[in-house]
């Protein structure tokens, strides 16, 4: 299973940074490649290489927490708006706030805390227990907190603290409900959240739209008003959010243009002290970073965002303070999982030894075109098909039923290599028919790793989560296979089993494919999806680790304990004066 040894061919880096989303407009200088091939994280003068902190700790599992990337990302923002609101003359100003909801652990709140403290970062949170992690920062006061979770009297009671010690609390209302709780406590300024009629297209569209689980229907609104009258003068912010990972430009820009809509129409219609306003999150991050309008891989960035924001709210006779409540885009970059592969199974029969090859190759003799291929695999799907009818089969035709459908299939995949390496234009024929498709990007092997889908990155089975796989290591060495990431849990759906490729540099047909399975990987100019990631056959007794990157954002507190799996220790890499500092926190996880 294991290759026996090194059988390395080389493989430009460049490639590999293409190939493994390497190249990423905000993780790009960071995570990267040293000239060795070794994924690395790069900080000030230090190639910190991801195999050596893992080897060095004698983690077979963990979390990197790069945090730098948190600062690189606030500081991003700040210094976008500020730009752009040059360009604009936009005389408002610029309110960050972090949403707790999307990663609420102490060292990330902590670094939100530190970083964001030349911008005032402020927190946007919605629970009981997210007001009382943030409790530790009480006493310093000076920020704002913008409460949107359901009100009650326990809620009240830490939001009274929070005021008296210097921070501006405003709570959003959402119902009647809110504002007869509010009603008790005047001193305090008000929020009104708002349903957008607009609803953009995503994994969360049901958040915007009339039937959207929060904020007030426009019609609500005017009602409620008529009983407390006092809404009018105590509300301050108007917040809309469109949902999270607007990944469609056309969509985002709607949505921008409505709250602006929203906006001038509560003021002239009797809310004339609404003086910020919240858009909320929906500032897609890219997992991909290739900018195709998909949702793995958004087709604007930060400053369309910010330029057509600052463009239409600058039109105004007052400008408004805006509020960015992003999280996505703040903290996704700042986890790297990073699991040892701790088997290798075969994805799915094993190559034949008993059968004699000549049999198949005379099965294959006349095929001369990828036409005559795909009769012939029709041919194979019908026999397929019949040997699953046979329940009956002694363990020798079983036996020599996997052998045939393995060969078979082994032999197809070498006659498209051999047949696009000498005329590459008959790759179209391939990947425009869905069944050859299939075979040349089905993987032939099930990586195991000391992992849990569920514990570390949920978001891979609640919503089907695109997150980039990379080795840690041979970043230099053309990939031996295509492979399903399998986790250590016992239920199917802890695997990684897709893979998007999209490589742009011109290379020889030869190089689209693995070297050892003959799966396509890439062609030049295209994006796929493959059925496995690109990797290398580990030697045996190497510890080949793979990283799964922008895993900084819901992962940590979606996380789930399917089979008791959990708990992976951390390795914290912060910059002080210069240099870095790593700090371990370990976990009694219960992984291998
Ligand atoms: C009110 C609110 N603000 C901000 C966010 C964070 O948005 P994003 O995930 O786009 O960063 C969310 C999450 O959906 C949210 O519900």
């Amino acid at each position: 299973m294991y290759e026996k040894e090194m059988n390395r061919e080389e493989w430009d880096i460049n490639v590999a940074k293409e190939l493994w989303g390497l190249n990423h407009s905000i993780r790009g200088s960071i995570i990267t490649v040293d000239e060795e091939g070794y994924l690395v994280i790069s900080l000030g003068e230090q190639k910190i290489r991801v195999k050596n902190l893992l080897e060095k700790h004698g983690f077979d599992v963990a979390y990197i927490r790069v945090l730098p990337l948190i600062e690189r990302a606030i500081r991003t923002v700040y210094e976008a708006f500020t730009e752009l609101a040059k360009v604009h003359g936009f005389k408002g100003s610029l309110q960050p706030v972090f949403p707790m909801k999307v990663n609420p652990i102490e060292v990330v709140i902590d670094a939100i805390w530190r970083y964001g403290e030349k911008y005032k970062w402020g927190f946007n949170t919605g629970s009981l227990g997210e007001l009382e992690l943030l409790s530790k920062y009480l006493e310093k006061g000076g920020r704002i907190l913008i409460y949107d979770g359901v009100v009650s009297d326990s809620v009240m009671k830490i939001l009274v603290r929070f005021k008296e010690n210097g921070w501006r609390v405003i709570i959003d209302v959402e119902s009647e409900h809110d504002l007869d709780i509010l009603s008790k406590y005047p001193e305090f300024e008000i929020g009104l959240r708002i349903k957008p009629l607009f609803r953009p297209g995503g994994k969360w569209a049901h958040s915007a739209g009339l039937e959207g689980k929060f904020g007030l229907t426009v019609n609500t609104l005017v009602k409620l008003r008529e009983e407390y009258k006092w809404i009018e003068e105590r509300g301050r912010l108007l917040h809309i959010h469109p949902g999270s990972q607007i990944y469609k430009w056309s969509d985002m820009e709607a949505f921008i243009n409505e709250v602006y809509n929203i906006f001038t129409q509560l003021q002239s219609h009797g809310f004339p002290s609404i003086e910020i306003v919240d858009l909320g999150g929906g500032l897609a991050y890219p997992y991909l970073d290739t900018r195709d309008g998909t949702i793995e891989s958004p087709d604007y960035g930060l400053i369309e965002y910010f330029n057509h924001i600052l463009k239409i709210f600058s039109r105004l006779e007052k400008h408004p303070t805006l509020v960015y409540e992003g999280g996505r885009y703040i903290v996704s970059a700042h986890r790297i999982l990073v699991a040892k592969v701790v088997d290798i199974r075969p994805y799915s029969t094993e190559q034949a030894q008993s059968l004699r090859s000549a049999q198949v190759e005379d099965f294959l003799s006349n095929v001369r075109s990828i036409d005559d291929l795909k009769k012939l695999v029709n041919e194979y799907k019908k026999y397929i098909h019949k040997s699953k009818q046979v329940h009956q089969y002694t363990l020798e035709e079983r036996e020599l039923a996997e052998d045939v459908v393995s060969k078979v299939r082994d032999e197809l995949l070498a006659k498209i290599y051999e047949l696009v390496r000498n005329k590459p234009s008959q790759i179209e024929s391939v990947i425009n028919d869905p069944l050859l498709y299939k075979l040349v990007t089905s993987p032939s092997k099930r990586y195991i790793l000391n992992f849990s889908i569920f514990a570390d990155i949920p978001d891979s089975v609640l919503v089907n989560q695109y997150f980039q796989a990379v080795p840690a290591q041979r970043l230099n060495e053309k990939p031996d296979v295509l492979a399903v990431l399998g986790d250590l849990t016992c239920d199917s759906m802890g695997e990684i089993n897709e893979y998007i490729s999209h490589v742009k540099t011109p290379l020889e047909a030869s190089d689209w494919f693995t070297k050892m399975d003959l799966r396509l990987m890439l062609i030049p100019g295209r994006r796929l999806k493959l059925g496995g990631v690109p990797l290398h056959l580990p030697i045996k007794g190497e510890n080949y680790y793979i990283a799964i990157l922008d895993t900084g954002a819901y992962q940590d507190p979606l996380a789930m304990k399917h089979n008791l799996i959990y708990g992976a220790p951390e390795i914290i890499l912060d910059e002080k004066d210069g240099e870095v500092e790593v700090k371990i926190i370990e976990k009694n996880g219960k992984y291998l």
